[in-house]
C-alpha cells in the first residue's frame, strides 16, 4: 500500500512551475500545470538529468541536458525514442499541504 507523504507546501508551486522534492531519498519533481500539481521521477531516463530544473510547457517537461520529453501525467516520452516511461505519483492536496503517495519496494 501506497505511503502517503506530505513534501511541500501548495504555495512553493504556482501554476507553470515546477519544484524538486527529496522524498526520503528519492527524486522527485512537482509540476503545476493549470493548477492541478503532478508528481513525477525527477531523473530523466536519458542520462540521469534533473527534470525539475528543465522547462515545463503545458503538460510536457523537456529535460534541460539534452532535450527528452515527457509527458508529466503519464510519464511516457513524447519524443524518439518513444515508448520510455519516468516513475509518476499520485498527488493529494490537503489544505495547503502536497502529499505524494509512495510505493515503496519490499
Ligand atoms: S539527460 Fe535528459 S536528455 Fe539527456
Amino acid at each position: 500500500m501506497p505511503e502517503l507523504i506530505k513534501v511541500a507546501s501548495i504555495d512553493q508551486l504556482r501554476p507553470g512551475q515546477m519544484l524538486y522534492v527529496d522524498v526520503e531519498g528519492l527524486p522527485v519533481a512537482l509540476a503545476n500545470v493549470g493548477g492541478t500539481v503532478y508528481a513525477f521521477g525527477d531523473s530523466c531516463r536519458h542520462a540521469g538529468g534533473p527534470l525539475s530544473s528543465g522547462a515545463l510547457r503545458d503538460d510536457v517537461v523537456t529535460c534541460p541536458w539534452h532535450g527528452w520529453a515527457f509527458n508529466v501525467r503519464t510519464g511516457k516520452s513524447v519524443i524518439p525514442p518513444v515508448g520510455l516511461r519516468i516513475p509518476t505519483y499520485q498527488v493529494q492536496i490537503v489544505g495547503d499541504d502536497v502529499y505524494v503517495a509512495i510505493e515503496w519496494e519490499a
